[in-house]
């Protein structure tokens, strides 16, 4: 039998499950084919003795429909900058690559399936220019994967955040107050721009658009003077003000980016210090947005995702990415796929449309 091994790494994401599912069912139609899953992206087949798993209908089927990812992920595993623990309680980054393509070599496995952004495709895209036949499945909720229209779990995102804003908006109308709203995406402001034009918010604040505060309070003030009597602020968790700089946490072991999160509160006291008398409410989304059922759509291009990936493997097509481009589904080269950033455009036809709703960005 010829083995494959699937990995999934990063965050969670809605829709891993039936990408692991996609890969077991199209392996299942190959006479000669096994499929594996190493527990913890490639922590699990590191590990002595090694944690994988055989992924068959046993364990994959009826899998579509949940959240997380059965075979567990990380985002501090990055074999390129392992993170280990020093004696003195300090944590340096090691380069395990060899470590990696040595163990996949030791356990038989004939090609890999790395599902995960643009950290886990940096680490496929140094498999395959080391020799290790591999394919990658673009995930993530901040769909800042460029050379695909969208990464599954961006949809789901969107709706989770959407329904919630839709809950704030009747606080804001009935108690005449700023809410202000926080969702997630890193340093791309699609969820944001999704769930504000979706939602029907009267600001949206996107680290693509560093936002001037007078303008934002313009805004405010024009709503409250026009008799609307209420705001609805959806901000991304990667904005900031012209002057100033992202809200979050730095330093933590092993993660390669700063641990954005409470730049909802950020606003609100620029907001407050800037003398703006409305009553402000501040919500942050948080992990909510990641956890559950994927919506139909992000099942359909996981699961797509899911078969094409084997497909590719079947075909021996390797360093190449599963993509969804102009409504169909196809595969780039890796490496072109991690070339570049995917993030929204400030003069793009969605922030233009956005605007044309009346949509603020405070820029
Ligand atoms: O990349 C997905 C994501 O949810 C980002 O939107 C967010 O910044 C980050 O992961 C949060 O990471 P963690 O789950 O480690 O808090």
């Amino acid at each position: 039998m010829k083995k494959v091994l699937v990995a999934t790494g990063g965050g969670d994401c809605p829709g891993l499950n039936a990408v692991i599912r996609g890969i077991a069912k199209r392996a299942s139609r190959e006479k000669d084919w096994e499929v594996w899953g190493s527990y913890e992206a490639f922590n699990g087949i590191m590990d002595s003795p090694p944690r994988i798993v055989k992924l068959d209908e046993s364990n994959t089927g009826g899998i579509h429909v949940q959240g997380g990812t059965i075979i567990g992920t990380t985002n501090k595993g990055n074999p390129l900058r392992f993170p280990v623990k020093q004696t003195d309680g300090s944590v340096k980054l090691e380069n395990h690559l060899q470590l990696l393509i040595d163990r996949i070599k030791e356990l038989g496995f004939d090609a890999v399936i790395n599902i995960g952004g643009d950290g886990s495709q940096e680490i496929s895209q140094a498999l395959f220019e080391a020799g290790i036949p591999i394919v990658g499945v673009p995930k993530t909720i901040d769909n800042d994967l460029s050379s695909t229209d969208f990464t599954f779990g961006f949809q789901t995102a969107v709706q989770i955040a959407s329904d919630s804003l839709d809950r704030l908006v009747t606080t804001a109308a009935s108690h005449h107050r700023v809410m202000i709203m926080e969702v997630m995406g890193r340093n791309a402001g699609w969820i944001a721009l999704y769930t504000a034009i979706s939602g029907g918010a009267e600001i949206c604040l996107i680290p693509e658009i560093p936002y001037d505060l007078d303008k934002v309070i313009q805004k405010i003030r024009a709503r409250y003077d026009d008799g609307r009597g209420f705001v609805n602020i959806v901000i991304a968790e990667g904005a900031h003000a012209k002057d100033g700089t992202v809200t979050g946490v730095e330093g933590e072991a092993g993660r390669q980016s700063v641990r954005l999160g409470g730049v909802a509160f950020t606003l609100s006291q620029q907001l407050k210090d800037a003398g703006l008398q409305a009553e402000i409410r501040e919500t942050v989304l948080g992990h909510i947005q990641r956890g559950g059922t994927p919506i139909a759509f992000d099942r359909v291009i996981a699961s797509v995702f899911g078969v094409k990936a084997m497909e590719l493997v079947l075909n021996q097509k390797f360093g190449q990415l599963v993509v969804l481009r102009n409504n169909d589904f196809s595969a780039v080269p890796i490496k072109e796929a991690i070339s570049t950033y995917h993030v929204v455009d400030p003069k793009g036809t969605l922030v233009q449309a956005a605007k044309g709703l009346g949509i603020c960005f405070g820029g």
